[in-house]
């Protein structure tokens, strides 16, 4: 795989001898593991003894400091000898110590993070929905389109559902289903509404991949649509998982949305595969002629950025223009990221997770070529949907990212300046698992809960 890499595609920056390196890198881990972690801690964090991550080594940095340490022990400090490691695998124990102490420069898990659930009112807006995806108000007014799971889109007016007719098919399985909404930035001219979905393959309704439609909405019924985005047959995929699927636009006529890995982790770093990416289209669905993969050879050319898990949060900052993203990691690692063209963020050959069952993913957090996280939530609160929040209601929130949490069952609402990280604290807590988050019209604060949607008001 890797070698295929290296000859295809130059902007797969893992290169070749690189590669070797890693090689000795993982090999060192098991050796650490088996040896070193009892004392050392895992992932080289320090236990009993110190850390041997942080560049700082007392007795001695150099090489061949280290490879004596590890030889001869240091026997006044307790640190015993390991004279019958052969001096391969002592190599590669250096290995996994070099590539551990780039754990220093990377994204800290965020811990102590602040209940300010005081003084905000929490009410039920709207009741009796199943899985609402994604919410989004119609421009100008206080009615709002909200994706169910199932596949149903309603138009919610004065409390009242009604349902819009013409919504293609959807694959309604596990995490598949009628996904994001989205309006054009110029609605009130177009008309034109955006939908994410798992499409359901045509050869066998068993596979499916995300897809991006568009269309009017005229007497309830979706009219006019049109297909933005559509993998190729072949790659649409039997797993039931990690569609991403959020969209968002920015000023100058582009429309991102993302894809999950679809549970083929492998397949987020291969720039010929749909799956694991941050995509970049214009409205009407064709391909920017910028897009940093134009003219690589069986390339999705419509691929921004790749190495992603699982993004279900993605929004452009009003202010700045960043491109901000949430994504799932595995067991710890959940990511928020900007996102810029062509970089790699890693996933899977860089995590801060772990595999569910608790067994190493990947022993490396940083490699070059691959992009940091701004920040990592370890354990996972399973972010998922995020906006920024531009109301009146909360003038000092304003300019700051909402981003929902599933398992946590919380908004974080998270402090950020330009593209740095300024903390965060918790403005929803324990109401259900937050699917999608909003600014309202009206300067409130709206989340998509499983059956139904919340409002969020000073009190
Ligand atoms: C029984 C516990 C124990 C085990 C097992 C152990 N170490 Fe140590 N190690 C220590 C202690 C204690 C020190 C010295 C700490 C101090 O004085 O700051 C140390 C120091 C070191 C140092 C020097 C650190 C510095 O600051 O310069 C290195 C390098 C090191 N260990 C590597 C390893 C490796 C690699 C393994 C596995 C092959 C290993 N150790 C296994 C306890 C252990």
């Amino acid at each position: 795989m890797k070698y295929i890499f290296c000859l295809s595609s130059a902007l797969i920056i893992m290169g070749c001898s690189a590669a070797k390196a890693d090689q000795a890198a993982e090999r060192g881990l098991s050796l650490y593991s088996d040896l070193c972690s009892g004392c050392h801690g895992e992932g080289l964090r320090g236990g009993s003894a110190p850390s041997l991550a942080d560049d700082n080594f007392e007795y001695g940095g150099s090489d061949s400091d280290i490879l004596t340490n590890i030889s001869r022990g240091i026997e006044a400090a307790g640190m015993p000898a390991f004279d019958t490691l052969n001096n391969g695998q002592k190599q590669d124990l250096l290995a996994y110590i070099r590539n551990g102490s780039e754990l220093t420069r990377a994204a800290k898990p965020i811990d102590n993070v602040p209940l300010a659930t005081s003084g905000i009112k929490a009410e039920d807006f709207v009741t009796g929905l199943k899985n609402p995806w994604g919410i989004a108000p119609i421009p100008g007014t206080n009615e709002w389109l909200v994706t169910e799971k199932a596949g149903r889109l309603l138009h919610i007016k004065d409390g009242e559902k009604i349902e819009i007719s013409g919504i293609p098919p959807v694959y309604d399985e596990r995490q598949g289903g009628l996904l994001d909404v989205a309006f054009d930035p110029d609605y009130s001219e177009n008309g034109w509404v955006y939908l994410s979905l798992s499409d359901p393959s045509e050869d066998d309704p068993t596979a499916a991949m995300t897809m991006i439609i568009r269309g009017k909405i005229s007497n309830n019924v979706l009219t006019a649509q049109e297909v933005l985005f559509e993998a190729r047959a072949e790659d649409y995929i039997k797993t039931g998982f990690h569609y991403g699927s959020r969209i968002t636009f920015d000023n100058d006529g582009h429309l991102f949305f993302s894809i999950g890995d679809r549970g083929k982790k492998d397949m987020a770093q291969d720039v010929t595969k749909p799956n694991g990416k941050i995509h970049r289209i214009k409205r009407d669905g064709s391909i920017p002629a910028d897009n940093p993969l134009i003219g690589e050879a069986g390339a999705y050319e419509t691929i921004y950025a790749y190495g992603n898990r699982n993004p279900q949060g993605l929004i452009i900052h009003p202010d700045t223009g960043v491109l901000w993203e949430t994504e799932h990691g595995p067991k710890g690692g959940d990511e928020l990221n900007i996102i810029t063209t062509g970089k790699n963020y890693g996933w899977p050959a860089i995590s801060y997770g772990r595999n569910y069952n608790g067994t190493v993913l990947t022993p490396f957090t940083a490699k070059d070529g691959m992009e940091q996280p701004i920040s990592q939530w370890t354990p996972s609160i399973a972010v998922c949907g995020l906006d920024v929040y531009t109301g009146d209601l909360f003038p000092q929130w304003r300019g700051r990212l909402l981003a929902g949490a599933l398992k946590y069952e919380q908004i974080r609402l998270i402090d950020v300046s330009g593209n740095q990280y300024g903390g965060e604290s918790i403005i929803l807590d324990k109401k259900g698992r937050v699917r999608d988050v909003t600014t309202g019209p009206d300067g409130a604060i709206y989340a998509a809960l499983e059956n139904k949607i919340m409002r969020l008001s000073p009190q």
